[in-house]
């Protein structure tokens, strides 16, 4: 009776957590942050919008459903995928989501007008060479924490809990 209730326990708790590669807490941007990026972003039809660590991929079907983005979403939680996959499916605008089932450590990204993340700080850094190499032009956006040693164009405080930090290359 117990034995399948811990192991459902430990397989929920694996498809949840990846040890030692996840970079952040399964938490998500709030729905009023939500609002705040986008506006900050001023997002056009069939530009690449792409979430590092995608969550439920609530942004990215806002990025395509709302914005006519082309949106891409990296998660290393499989749970947290195939709630994001799941969600494209049902967004109308599956052609327009993809979703890859993997470390965005260990992945080249394309050509994007916006990079979007809510990460730990940890992450943040470990992550920042990568993005410096990104294309001349490249906005990119870091949810609550800035990017250590980077000067942000913009930041959007109106919640200072959620300050969005704006950098462009
Ligand atoms: C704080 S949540 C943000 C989710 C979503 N971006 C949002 O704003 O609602 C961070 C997400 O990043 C994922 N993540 C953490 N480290 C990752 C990595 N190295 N590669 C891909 N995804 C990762 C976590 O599983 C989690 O879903």
């Amino acid at each position: 009776m117990l034995l399948p209730l811990a192991i459902t326990f430990v397989v929920i708790l694996g498809l949840l957590i990846i040890p030692g590669k996840t970079v952040a807490p399964l938490v998500f941007t709030s729905k009023g942050t939500q609002k705040r990026l986008f506006a900050l972003i001023n997002l056009k039809p069939k530009q690449t919008f792409i979430d590092l660590g995608c969550g439920r991929g609530n942004l990215l079907v806002t990025a395509a459903k709302h914005y006519g983005a082309k949106a891409i979403g990296y998660e290393i939680s499989p749970l947290a995928y195939l709630w994001s996959k799941t969600n494209a499916l049902f967004s109308g605008r599956h052609q327009n989501i993809r979703v890859y089932l993997a470390d965005f450590n260990h992945a080249s990204f394309p050509t994007a007008a916006v990079v979007y993340f809510f990460l730990l700080p940890k992450g943040i850094a470990k992550l920042a060479p990568k993005l410096k190499i990104l294309p001349a032009g490249t906005r990119i956006v870091s949810n609550t924490w800035p990017i250590a040693g980077w000067t942000p164009m913009q930041v959007e405080s109106s919640n200072p809990s959620a300050p969005l930090y704006l950098y462009q290359l």
